[in-house]
C-alpha cells in the first residue's frame, strides 16, 4: 500500500494511540464481551445467557486477536481462548435458549472469534467451532429462492439482508478448510441473488427484501435500520462495499469486484458533502442531522480491501477515500482518553433509534482498517 511519508507517520501515531487505549481497555473489561458503553464510558457486558446470542458479540475476541497479531503477547491469546468458552454455550445449546440462537450472523459471531484464533494460533477446537457455525449458517439456505435467510420467524422466512454479505465468507473459510464445495455455493448462489436483486443500478443497496419462499421471486422491500423504503441506510452500503470485496477475494469472480467499485464510488461521492462522517442514511432529511461512524468504518475497510485487486491506476481512489474516511473519524469521532472505554464514539443502531452511541463493531472496523493501513496483513475474514 502506497503511503505518503505524512500518512504514514500519522497512521503510525494514530496506532499507537489506539493500541495504548485498547491496552488499558482490555485489562479492565477482562470477562465481558462487550456491546456499548454505560452512562460511565465504560464497556457494557453481554455475556450473561440472556444476552449471549447477540449478533455482535463476536467483534470484541476480533479485537483481542488483532491485538495479538499486533504484539505478539500471549495475554490477548489467554483471553480471547476464554471468550470462545463462552460462546462455545451457544453452539452446545445449553443456554435457555437451546441453539435457535445461532441466526444469519453466525459469521460476525465466529469468524473473528474462533477462525481468527485457529488462523492465528491453529487450535483445533476452534477450527471445529468455526465449521459448526458454517453448517449452522447454510442450513438458512433457501434452495428454491437461492438466498440465506434472515432472522427467524414465520412471517420472515422470505426476507434476507445486504448485512448477509458479510456472514458469508465463513462459508468461503469453511469450503477452503474442507475441500467442500457445496460451502462456496451457497455463498457464490447468495451473493449472485444479492447482486441481482439488491444491488441498484445507481450503486446504492436495498437493506431488507423479501422474496417469494417458493419461487425467490422479489415481493417488495424495506427500508430496515435506514429512514424509509427506497432509502440509502449507509452502514448497509458499508456491508455491501466489503462483502462483495470479500466474496472478491475469495472466489476471484469479477462481477463480485465490480459490485464493490460501483457501491464503494457511490458511497465516496454520496459521502463528500458530510465531510466524511458519514449521516445514517444518505436519503434522510437534513435536518436533524444523525451520523453513524460505524459505516465510515466498515467503508474504510472495504475500500481498503478493493484498493489491493484494482489496478495500478485505480489503487488512488480507494486509499485516498479510505484515508479521507479514517482522518475524518480519528479527528472528530474518536475518544483516546484512557479513562473510559471505546475509541469510535456516536455509532448508530438504526436511523429511527435516533441515538448515538459506541458501539462495539465501530471500534473493531476502526482498528482493523487503521492496522492495515500500517502494514498488519491477517486474514479475518
Ligand atoms: N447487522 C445489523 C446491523 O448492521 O446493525
Amino acid at each position: 500500500m502506497r503511503l505518503s511519508e505524512q500518512d504514514r507517520i500519522w497512521v503510525g501515531d494514530t496506532c499507537q494511540r489506539m493500541l495504548d487505549k485498547m491496552e488499558v481497555s482490555i485489562h479492565r473489561s477482562e470477562g465481558k464481551i462487550p456491546y456499548s458503553t454505560d452512562q460511565n464510558g465504560m464497556y457494557d457486558d453481554k455475556s450473561a445467557d440472556k444476552d449471549l446470542m447477540w449478533w455482535t458479540n463476536g467483534f470484541w475476541e476480533g479485537m483481542l486477536w488483532l491485538m495479538y497479531a499486533q504484539t505478539g503477547d500471549d495475554y490477548y491469546k489467554k483471553l480471547g481462548n476464554q471468550m470462545e468458552d463462552i460462546l462455545d454455550r451457544l453452539l452446545l445449546g445449553t443456554t435457555d435458549y437451546g441453539i435457535d440462537p445461532i441466526h444469519h450472523d453466525a459469521g460476525f459471531m465466529w469468524l473473528h472469534s474462533s477462525v481468527a484464533n485457529y488462523r492465528l494460533t491453529g487450535n483445533l477446537r476452534s477450527r471445529t467451532r468455526g465449521l459448526i457455525a458454517a453448517n449452522y449458517l447454510s442450513s438458512r439456505f433457501n434452495i428454491k429462492g437461492n438466498y440465506i435467510v434472515a432472522w427467524d420467524g414465520i412471517e420472515r422466512q422470505g426476507w434476507s439482508i445486504i448485512d448477509s454479505m458479510m456472514n458469508i465468507p465463513l462459508l468461503y473459510w469453511a469450503a477452503k478448510e474442507t475441500g467442500y464445495d457445496r460451502y462456496r455455493s451457497v455463498a457464490m448462489a447468495h451473493a449472485d441473488k444479492t447482486l441481482e436483486h439488491v444491488l441498484r443500478p445507481d450503486g446504492s443497496v436495498i437493506h431488507i427484501i423479501h422474496y417469494h419462499e417458493e419461487t425467490g421471486e422479489v415481493i417488495e422491500s424495506f427500508g430496515g435500520q435506514g429512514y424509509e423504503v427506497g432509502s440509502s441506510w449507509t452502514r448497509g452500503q458499508a456491508w455491501a462495499i466489503y462483502g462483495f470485496a470479500l466474496s472478491y477475494l475469495r472466489t476471484r469472480e469479477q462481477r463480485y469486484l465490480d459490485a464493490a467499485k460501483r457501491v464503494a464510488q457511490y458511497f465516496l461521492s454520496a459521502l463528500a458533502p458530510f465531510e466524511y462522517v458519514p449521516p445514517v442514511d444518505f436519503r434522510s432529511p437534513k435536518e436533524p442531522i444523525y451520523i453513524d461512524t460505524t459505516a465510515g468504518a466498515i467503508a474504510a475497510c472495504g475500500l481498503l480491501e478493493i484498493e489491493k485487486h484494482v489496478s495500478e491506476f485505480e489503487k488512488d481512489m480507494y486509499l485516498s477515500g479510505a484515508l479521507k474516511i479514517l482522518r475524518a473519524l480519528t479527528e472528530t469521532q474518536c475518544n483516546f482518553n484512557k479513562e473510559t472505554d471505546s475509541i469510535l464514539q456516536n455509532g448508530s443502531e438504526a436511523y429511527h433509534t435516533n441515538k448515538h452511541l459506541s458501539i462495539i463493531y465501530g471500534d473493531y472496523f476502526y482498528m482493523e482498517a487503521m492496522l492495515r493501513l500500517n502494514g498488519l496483513d491477517i486474514e479475518m475474514w
